[in-house]
């Protein structure tokens, strides 16, 4: 189905990320014209749609400066308010009044997980669940039996192609570009498998700490805050076979199988890490084991990807706020000079530079001149910069109340990459400590050490 939504409402609309997130989306999709239904915040707070109003416009005015006046003015006054107890059917049979004469709305839950049972509840009592869509924040579930319970309630009430699994990562350009550059280009396919490369890294680095988040950075740390999610998609892009057909259902049941072919974590596989300090982080609890830092090798055990390791590795308070792939390619079989690989290491490679620019490059070795066969290390650099790109919460959004689910994440893939991490959930080692601005701890080096060393990314 592919009928626009009528109308969105935005469950926890006083809260957090609709105040960081949500109202600067909504405000782009305003300036391109392609917001024009009612736009209905639900919240247990009391509080007038004049409170409403002005913390949708602060909350863009904070992201940005507010540059079209008129794209603001249609945006507040499409904006309506249902305040009332998530527990209290009065507050559905509210939100239908005000609903009015929508028949398709698009239900954002943009609230903690512990809300989604009782507001899918009160939606479906309220009869606003048939033909409606749902649109769920990540995290979606703290572990395998936590995802499969919210997909149960989920489905209770919205058929699978109504449910909307957000995870911003897939909103974002460079990142959609993976699967463009894989199977838009024919150069690449001979290399992609066990055969040519040696290794795949992926690092998500961020050199601040958790901010205000530490509440919820306490439940959930880095593992479930980026690595099973975000991290893991881009895993999924870069490993899947290519979609057996045009269009995203392809895409989906290739992206589930890397899941499911991926081998359960084991602890001995992954090295957790806290940054010094963060214990003393306001919310923060005293004797906190909550992993700021994480860094794990994984395996993929299908017939492209046999033997080849991958290296995931993401922190807080590390040396560069960046994100990048770095593909690395078996050397060359003999050594003809004298400096060149299997000694001089990482001659041939991918880099996928993906945030907070997007980019590819392709590194060789290239003769220096002179009389010598010596050479340098060279990248040919695609740089892929388009200004004015949607933000990933615009893109997202947009899609899903055009009833488009190709950037969101399926419920078959979604419990795949819970079960991968499910064994090292509980079983874990200590977190290890790491100064501030340093790349981590030395364990992760360690976890390393076999197949190379952890490419850092640079800040721009
Ligand atoms: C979020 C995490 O999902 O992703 C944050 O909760 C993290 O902890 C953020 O900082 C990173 O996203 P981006 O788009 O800034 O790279």
């Amino acid at each position: 189905r592919t009928a626009q939504a009528d109308a969105l409402v935005i469950f926890g609309v006083t809260g957090d990320l609709a105040h960081k997130m949500i109202f600067p989306a909504l405000y782009a999709m305003a300036k391109r014209g392609v917001l024009t239904v009612p736009v209905v915040g639900v919240a247990s707070s009391k509080w007038s749609l004049a409170q409403v109003r002005k913390q949708a416009t602060d909350s863009i005015k904070q992201a940005g400066k507010i540059d079209d006046r008129s794209a603001l003015d249609r945006l507040l006054s499409l904006l309506q308010y249902v305040g009332g107890d998530y527990n209290d059917l009065d507050t559905f049979k509210a939100l239908k009044q005000t609903l009015g004469d929508a028949r398709l709305p698009a239900h954002y839950l943009a609230i903690p997980p512990a809300l989604f049972a009782t507001v899918i509840e009160g939606l479906g009592a309220a009869g606003l669940a048939d033909q409606a869509r749902v649109i769920v924040e990540k995290p979606f579930g703290r572990d395998l039996a936590s995802a499969r319970e919210l997909n149960r309630i989920a489905l209770s009430a919205f058929a699978e192609d109504s449910i909307f699994r957000i995870d911003h990562y897939l909103g974002k350009e460079a990142i959609m570009n993976i699967l463009y550059f894989r199977f838009a280009n024919s150069f690449l396919e001979p290399i992609w498998s066990r055969n040519y490369v040696a290794s795949v890294q992926i690092t998500l680095c961020e050199d601040f700490g958790v901010k205000s988040r530490s509440a919820f950075y306490e439940s959930v740390g880095c593992l479930r805050d980026v690595i099973q999610n975000h991290l893991f998609q881009i895993v999924a892009l870069l490993a899947m076979e290519p979609p057996a057909y045009q269009g995203f259902g392809a895409v989906h049941s290739e992206k589930a199988k890397v899941f499911q072919a991926m081998r359960p974590l084991h602890p001995d596989d992954v090295v957790r890490g806290q940054y010094s300090g963060y214990r003393k982080e306001p919310g923060v609890a005293k004797g906190s084991d909550v992993e700021t830092f994480c860094a794990l090798r994984l395996f993929i055990d299908s017939w492209r990807w046999e033997g080849v390791p991958w290296y995931l590795r993401s922190g807080k308070c590390l040396a560069a706020t960046a994100a990048e792939v770095l593909v690395e390619l078996k050397p060359p079989p003999q050594k003809l000079f004298d400096d060149s690989a299997p000694v001089a290491g990482r001659a041939n490679y991918l880099r996928f530079r993906l945030s907070p620019n997007s980019a590819v490059a392709i590194a060789a070795r290239v003769k220096r001149a002179g009389k010598e066969f010596v050479g340098d290390q060279r990248e040919l650099y695609l740089l892929d910069e388009q200004p004015g790109q949607e933000t990933p919460y615009e893109r997202l959004l947009e899609d899903a109340m055009a009833g488009d689910g190709a950037l969101f994440t399926r419920e078959d893939a979604v419990e795949a990459a819970w079960a991968v991490v499910d064994p090292i959930l509980n079983t874990h080692h200590k977190a290890h400590r790491y100064k501030p601005g340093s790349w981590g701890p030395k364990q992760a080096d360690a976890l390393i050490a076999a197949d190379g060393s952890w490419h850092n990314p640079i800040s721009v």
